[in-house]
Order: C-alpha cells, then structure tokens, then sequence
C-alpha cells in the first residue's frame, strides 16, 4: 500500500515548529482559557475559588495542576447549557452524549468552535494521507454523536467528497463503497469487521476495495485489531481519538506513515497524565489517566478534564507534538477478577492472535458466592468452521491464564454467534452482576 507522507507544504507551520514555541502558544492560550472560564462561568470561578487559586497563578504550564479536575458529573449537574462560557445565543451548534443512567451529557459550539475542530479534522485525515479530492465515506453515526458531523465537517474543509452514509444498512454501505470508489473511510474499527465480513458472505474480495485508508476511532482497539483489518481490508488503518466533552473526534489522530499512536494537536488541547487514585501528574512516560484541558474553546472550555481514559504521553515523532499510547482500555471498563485488572483489549489480542477466532468477542461477566467469574465468547472464523472448537477454547483459555493471569471460561461459537454492533460502539463486556 503506497503510505501518503507530507510533502512540504502539506503541513500547518506548528505541526512541525520547535517546542519552545509550541509551548509559548500554550501557556498565552492557557492563561486566557482560565480567565474565560473565571469570568463567564459560575462553577469554575466557584471551584477555583474554593481551591484558593485564580488564573494570575497560571505562570507556567506546570502551574496547571494547582487547579481543580473536572468531571462527567459536573457536566450533568450543570444540566444542560449551565457550563457554557458564552451567551447561548452565540451556540450554532450541540451535541450529547447518552448517559447511561439518566441526562444526557451536553456540549456547545460557536461557529469558531465548529471551525477549529473542522480544521483539526481535516488536520487529522491529512495525518491520514487524506488529500484535496479524495472521496471520503462517513460510516459514524450522524445526530447527537460527534462521530459523523465532526467527521463530514473535517472532510468538507480538507476539500474532498463526502459520502454521509452514516451507521448500519450494511447492505447499502457496500452498494456505495462498490459504486461511488471512495478513497478513505471513517467507521469504529468494530463495524469495519462487519463490512468486511459481509463483503466476503457476498463472495467479493474485501482486499479489492478501492479504499486504501481507514480512520478509526470512538471505541478502544488494539495493534492485532490493526493488523486484522489491514489483511483482510487491503488498507492503511490508522486511529483517530476524541470525546464530545473535548471536542468529538480530532482531539488527537495517527500519521499514516509512522502508525506510532495519535498524535495530539497539542496546540488546541493540553494533555495531562494522572494517578487515577490520588489525582497526582505522574511523569513523562508513565500509564495513567488522561486529562485534557482545552486551549482555544469559546463555548465550553473545559479545565483539567478527567477522560477516564487509561495511556501514555509519548514523546513527538512524525510531528512536533506529542503522541498518545493506544487506550488501555477506559477506567470504568476495568474488570477487577479475583483481584486482577482485566481489560476487554487484553482478551483482543489474544483473541485475535489464534489464527482461527474472528475478532468478535464478548466478555459476559457474572457473580456467584461473592466471586467474580468471566465468560468469554467467541467465534471462529468461516474458514475453520469445522476445526474442534473446544481444543480452540481450552488452547485460548490457558493463555488467558497464562498471560494475562485470569481465569476465565473460554466458548468458542460457529461463525457469527456473536451478536454484532451495527450502530455505535461494540459493547464487549456484558455485566450480568448484581447491581
Ligand atoms: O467517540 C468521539 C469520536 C468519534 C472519536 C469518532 C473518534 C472517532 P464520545 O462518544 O464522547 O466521543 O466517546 C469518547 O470514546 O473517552 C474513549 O473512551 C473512547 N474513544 C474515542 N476514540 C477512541 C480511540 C467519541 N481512538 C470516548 N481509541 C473516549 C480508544 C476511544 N478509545
């Protein structure tokens, strides 16, 4: 697969500008943002005051970690514009994020919003090898979730052709990418399984797709996920992060031609790494969870951001800011099994790392007697239908146990017995515990 890399003039001046002025942009950014949200909204200036800090204590980018996180909860108990910083009037633009219990989680947007995270999307497919004329085919859901408008907006900016298709209707997806050819497409890398699964049930050859790159994102996803799809795809897969709170998708994003993890548009988010338990920065390199506070946002600025997301900062490569490590997994889908930490991506690895399981998986979680116990579901592929499927179980259970440390219940289903996510992110655990 030819691997676009930028030529000169392809990229921004800060993508590849020296530290010491990327590092001036952000401290003049910061300093404002913390007087933005001082002045315009109640809960931060509350919160900062409370904590006995005020934006002039913003003299270096460390001196951010004297403020206080924010969380999911107070977006929700901010319900629903009660965080914004400017006059709803001046919103063009919201999206949610359905809560699991209850509201809904509400962000805004100005029109300059929408622009610089049209801008930083198209920044993000051009990191893609994305370019002025491509065709790009949306298969994120259009609505409340930013996956499809930040996606089709980000597209539209770099110039190319956007098909909205949007989730689900399999059938139609592959009627369009057969006779429209697009380049690229932007899809989680669950449902991307799907199309290529389905393109094989009509006995075509996925790898002669014309596309030939794939940005993936919304849901956690591992190198042997990567490595799946680009086999049976014939394409460049690369992983695109965000979060509505932040922004949606473009927060961070891979270059095609290092593969080394999002790269982090430093220039418009600051990232953080903290010891989930004690809310310390931990240095350079170390796992943790990743905070985000916003540099150049009008309508909600959000201030130390707690992602619950699990990873690494790592040092620049492709470009002069610095990447994120692939998500661990995020905090609140850590399983804790008889005293081990379990991820679903962990089981993805191994799983995939068989040879005769597709990569759908389940982890289907119960409790009996106080104790914990997972199940994992999987399926062989079409092509080892007939091999003996509890040898593939025990083979795989013993390298859970092994590996990983957990043991487990490994079924190994017929092909497609496990149910698939058309629309929206996989769901790969299953929590049957009582509440
Ligand atoms: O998922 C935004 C998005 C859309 C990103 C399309 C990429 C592509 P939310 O629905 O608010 O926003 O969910 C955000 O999804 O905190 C992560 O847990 C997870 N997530 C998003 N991208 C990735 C990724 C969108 N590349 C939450 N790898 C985040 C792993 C991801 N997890």
């Amino acid at each position: 697969m030819p691997v676009k890399t930028p030529a000169p003039g392809d990229l921004e001046r800060i993508e590849t500008g020296s530290a010491d002025e990327l590092q001036a942009l952000q401290l003049q950014r910061l300093q404002h943002t913390l007087q933005h949200v001082y002045d315009k909204v109640p809960h931060y200036r509350q919160v900062f005051d409370a904590k006995g800090v005020h934006p002039k204590d913003c003299k270096t980018l460390a001196d951010l970690a004297l403020f206080p996180f924010t969380n999911k909860a107070d977006l929700r108990d901010n319900y629903p514009f009660g965080l914004f910083a400017v006059p709803r009037d001046e919103v063009v633009r919201v999206h949610a994020s359905s809560g699991t219990t209850g509201k809904p989680t509400v962000v805004g947007y100005t029109q300059h919003d929408i622009d610089t995270w049209a801008d930083l999307v198209a920044r993000s497919i051009r990191a893609a090898g994305g370019r002025k004329g491509d065709m790009v085919h949306v298969s994120y859901g259009y609505g409340l979730f930013t996956g499809g408008l930040g996606a089709h907006y980000g597209a539209e900016r770099l110039g190319c052709t956007v098909i909205p298709m949007g989730g689900g209707n399999t059938a139609k997806q592959i009627q369009l990418i057969e006779d429209f050819k697009p380049d690229i497409i932007m899809v989680t890398p669950s449902y991307m399984q799907v199309i290529v699964e389905e393109y094989r049930r009509l006995g075509k050859d996925p790898r002669a797709m014309s596309l030939s790159v794939g940005i993936f994102g919304a849901e956690p996803w591992t190198e042997a996920m990567r490595r799946d799809i680009e086999q049976s795809a014939g394409l460049d897969a690369v992983d695109i992060y965000g979060l509505s709170e932040v922004m949606g998708p473009g927060v961070a994003s891979e270059c095609v031609e290092t593969k080394d993890g999002p790269v982090i548009w430093e220039d418009h988010f600051y990232p953080e790494i903290i010891d989930p338990a004690t809310g310390a920065v931990l240095p350079p390199g170390s796992e943790g969870e990743l905070v985000f506070t916003t540099l150049t946002k009008q309508a909600l600025p959000v201030i130390r951001y707690r992602t619950r997301d699990l990873t690494r900062l790592l040092p620049p490569t492709a470009r002069s800011m610095r990447r994120m490590g692939k998500i661990v997994g995020r905090s609140d889908d850590m399983l804790i099994i008889r005293g081990v930490n379990l991820f679903p991506t962990q089981i993805e690895e191994l799983v995939l790392q068989h040879g005769h399981l597709s990569g759908q998986y389940q982890l289907v979680v119960t409790r009996d007697d106080l104790l914990d116990n997972v199940r994992v579901r999987c399926e062989v592929t079409p092509e080892h239908r007939n091999v003996d499927r509890d040898a593939v179980a025990r083979e795989l259970q013993q390298r859970i146990k092994n590996l990983v440390g957990v043991s487990t219940t490994v079924e190994v289903g017929l092909p497609d017995s496990i149910e698939r996510t058309l629309v929206g992110k996989a769901q790969r655990v299953v929590d049957k515990r009582p509440k």
